[in-house]
This record gives structure tokens, C-alpha cells and sequence, in this order.
């Protein structure tokens, strides 16, 4: 078990983010809970040991939400070990129909708010020789129909990631990533909810079938562990091998 040693997790109202502070607290760690909506921490503080959760309500792409997120975490738990980026959004469409606005709104939260993350944490992660995991998707390994917002925001935190961790190798500070396939989460739900849409994906995944947040949350669990030591600058793929796949049909 680990004592003493904190963790935050964006976007952990719901989800693989969910999963993920769920995780940490049944290893010992003390979490911070953070996403937009009070209400989602306070359930998912309730479902954990309260007392080991700090629920810090706000937005990562707001400068002075991060500012204040990362002080919260040192003044209540004095230390940050791991830092999980798990906050986005998903904007849809083909170029045509994206606004200017929704264009940035998307990078704001899927790439500003890592960067404002990690900037703010590093600090604290080089005291503790701590590690940052990032949410990515396997929309950031190949493009995906109608996605071209969201897939262009995944591509540039896996590369975020890998030249990150080149840079604070040196300080003891492994960086990685995670790359899910489709996942059963609010995110995911137009997609689950769609059984055309399933019937394609079940082609797609070779294991047939959405993953659970946990087995998301499982990969991210151990990429920031100990067992991951000599990993850094990876972008692991938990996506029931889809990424296996060349892309051509089944034979
Ligand atoms: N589900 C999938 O199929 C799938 C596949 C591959 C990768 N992913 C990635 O997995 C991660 C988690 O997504 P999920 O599937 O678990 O979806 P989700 O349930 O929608 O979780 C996203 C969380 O992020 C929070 N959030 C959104 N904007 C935020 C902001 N500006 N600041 C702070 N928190 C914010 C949301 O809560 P509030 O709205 O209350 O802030 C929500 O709880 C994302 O990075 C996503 O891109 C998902």
C-alpha cells in the first residue's frame, strides 16, 4: 500500500477518470478529484474513503483553476507523486461544420489543459521523482471518419508526451500515455448506444467489444507504478488489439 503519496486525476467525475482515482485510492494514495461539476467529485468521494480525497472543482483549461487545483493539493496532501490527464472533450464533424470556436474550445481543454497541468505540477513531480500519465486514444495513433478536431488534440498530447518525457528524463520524471479504443463512459455512449455503429466497431476491435473504464484505469495504475520504472515516452495501446490491425478487413 502507499502512504503519504498523492495523485490527481482530471476529468474524475466520471469514467475512465472515475475508475482511475477509484484505483489510486484502493492502493493507499490520497486523490484529488477534479473535473467542472462539484456534484460528480462528491459522489465519486463519497464511493471512495472521503478522508483520502480532496475534490478541487474546476476547469484545466482555466489558468487560475490549475493554479488553484495544484495548491489545494499541496497545502492539503504536501506532496503530488502522480499527475493523470484524463480531462477532454469530444467535438465531432467533418471541417465544414466546426466552428472556430468549438475548434478551440477542444484544444483548450485537450491539449492546453495538459500543458497547463504539467507545467503547474512539475515542480512538485521532480521533489517526489513522480510520474504523469496522459489519457490519449487510439484516435490519436490513425485518423478516425468525422473526428478531425478531437484526433488532431490526441495526436498532439501522444507527441506531447514523447518529447516531454525525453526532456524531464534527466530529472527522474517518466511520462507515458494510454491510447484506449472505444470505452463504456458518457463519452462513448453515442457510440454503444448506436447498434450499426457497435456492429462496426465489433469488426474493428479484435476482442469484440467496448473496454470497461477499469481496464483502462488498470494500464494507467501500472504505467505510473513502480513495476513501470524504466518506461517512459510510451503510448500504450488498451484498445483489445485494434491498433493490431493494418486496417484491411477480415480475410
Ligand atoms: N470513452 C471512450 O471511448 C474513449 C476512448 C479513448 C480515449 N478516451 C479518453 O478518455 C478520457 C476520459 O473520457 P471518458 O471516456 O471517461 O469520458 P467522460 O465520462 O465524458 O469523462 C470526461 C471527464 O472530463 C471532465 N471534463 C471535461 N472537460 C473538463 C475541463 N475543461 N476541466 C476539467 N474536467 C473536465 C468531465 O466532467 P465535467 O463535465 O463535470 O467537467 C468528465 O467527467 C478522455 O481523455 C477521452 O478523450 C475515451
Amino acid at each position: 500500500m502507499e502512504v503519504n503519496k498523492a495523485v490527481i486525476v482530471t476529468g474524475a467525475g466520471s469514467g475512465i477518470g472515475k475508475a482511475t482515482a477509484k484505483k489510486f485510492a484502493s492502493k493507499g494514495f490520497n486523490v484529488v478529484l477534479n473535473g467542472r461539476t462539484k456534484s460528480k467529485l462528491e459522489a465519486v468521494s463519497k464511493e471512495i474513503n472521503a478522508s483520502n480525497t480532496l475534490i478541487v472543482a474546476g476547469d484545466v483549461s482555466k489558468p487560475a483553476d490549475v493554479k488553484q487545483l495544484v495548491e489545494s493539493t499541496i497545502s492539503k496532501f504536501k506532496t503530488i507523486d502522480i499527475l493523470v490527464n484524463n480531462a477532454a472533450i469530444f467535438v465531432g464533424g467533418t471541417i465544414d461544420k466546426v466552428s472556430l470556436e468549438d475548434w478551440n474550445k477542444q484544444l483548450e481543454v485537450n491539449v492546453t489543459g495538459p500543458y497547463l497541468m504539467i507545467k503547474e505540477t512539475l515542480p512538485y513531480l521532480e521533489k517526489s521523482k513522480g510520474n504523469i500519465v496522459n489519457v490519449c486514444s487510439v484516435s490519436g495513433l490513425g485518423g478516425d471518419w468525422n473526428a478531425f478536431a478531437y484526433d488532431s488534440t490526441k495526436g498532439a498530447i501522444q507527441l506531447m508526451t514523447k518529447a516531454l518525457a525525453l526532456d524531464f528524463a534527466a530529472k527522474e520524471i517518466r511520462i507515458n500515455a494510454v491510447a484506449p479504443s472505444l470505452t463504456d463512459t458518457d463519452m462513448g455512449e453515442g457510440a454503444m448506444d448506436d447498434e450499426e455503429v457497435m456492429k462496426e466497431f465489433k469488426k474493428r476491435i479484435a476482442m469484440g467489444r467496448a473496454a470497461k473504464p477499469e481496464e483502462i484505469a488498470d494500464v494507467i495504475a501500472f504505467l505510473a507504478s513502480e513495476e513501470a520504472r524504466f518506461v517512459t515516452g510510451t503510448i500504450l495501446p488498451v484498445d483489445g488489439g485494434l491498433s493490431a490491425s493494418n486496417g484491411q478487413p477480415k480475410l
